[in-house]
């Protein structure tokens, strides 16, 4: 029998059969945890709960759609370039909302930098995907949109990454219910200080779904974004840095305010700009 006949007969494989969106909203995504910073955060600064969130980057808008669940109150709007994956979100995510939820969010298919869409309480853009912006200018004019984007005691909320490993290529395996996610670090350039990384997915029959996504970023430092933020007419910028188990050496979910952290391998954290 041949390769193909085998195959017709083996029916397709686990990669082949996979919903990679579903798989990134799964290994990549932890919007409960997010939220709840974001809520909390805002609240402890501003004395109120926010309730107007405009999602960046939303990709599936997995957030926008878990913000207007949460409280009837809750408005949200997702803003991204890809008509591709804003369909997705529709299908996926959107449409078992209840006719009250449907109400509260919509989704742009328009560019960050020059979206209009005004009066936020939040704006967020999460999971690192601001770093698509490699130049000074370009990440100077997407922190000004977001400054006119929210209303006047708004809270612009980013993550960032660093420590020594974040300069090296490197592969890290992530064993999930029926998969295994690898993010990869292929390749570092310290000149441009770019980055090329991709999402992989392993499955147990042994096929694998390789390069499903891959981001080309600049390597972005926590100082000069925070002079950028301030450039633009963020009042303050506070970073907030996931802290790990004094005994296992674990990352766990907390994240501290703070201005000084060690030389660690690799750091998470939030940084926020208030308007
Ligand atoms: C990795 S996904 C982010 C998904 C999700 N928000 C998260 O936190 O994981 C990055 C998304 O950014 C979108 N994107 C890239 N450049 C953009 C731009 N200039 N304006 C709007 N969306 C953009 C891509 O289409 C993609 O869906």
């Amino acid at each position: 029998m041949g390769k193909a006949a085998r195959k017709r007969q083996q029916g397709p494989t686990l990669a082949e059969k996979v919903d990679p969106y579903e798989l990134y909203q799964e290994s990549v995504q932890g919007v409960e945890f997010e939220l709840d910073f974001v809520e909390q955060t805002f609240t402890d600064i501003r004395g109120r709960n926010p309730r107007r969130i405009r999602e960046d980057f939303c990709g599936t808008a997995q957030s926008a759609t878990e913000w207007v669940r949460r409280a009837p109150g809750n408005e949200a709007i997702g803003v991204d370039i890809d008509p591709e994956v804003l369909a997705w979100a529709w299908e996926h995510n959107i449409a078992p909302l209840t006719p009250d939820q449907k109400q509260r969010i919509d989704l742009l298919p328009e560019d960050v930098l020059t979206v209009d869409a005004r009066g936020f309480d939040v704006v967020q853009a999460f999971n690192f995907s601001y770093w698509f912006f490699q130049e000074r200018a370009d990440m100077r004019r997407y922190f000004a949109n977001a400054w006119h984007s929210l209303g006047a005691d708004g809270v612009l909320f980013l993550d960032a990454f660093g420590g020594y490993e974040a300069h090296r290529c490197q592969r890290e395996k992530t064993k999930m219910d029926g998969f295994t996610y690898i993010w990869e670090q292929a390749a570092y350039n310290p000149i441009a200080a770019e980055m090329v990384c991709f999402i992989h997915f392993h499955f147990p029959d042994g096929s694998k779904l390789n390069r499903a996504f891959s981001y080309n970023w600049r390597l972005w430092g926590a100082k000069e974004l925070r002079e950028l933020l301030a450039e633009v007419g963020f009042r303050r910028t506070r970073m907030y840095v996931q802290a790990f188990d004094e005994e296992t050496d674990e990352p766990v979910d907390r994240f501290d305010e703070t201005e000084e952290i060690p030389d660690y391998a690799s750091w998470i954290a939030y940084l926020i700009a208030e308007k």
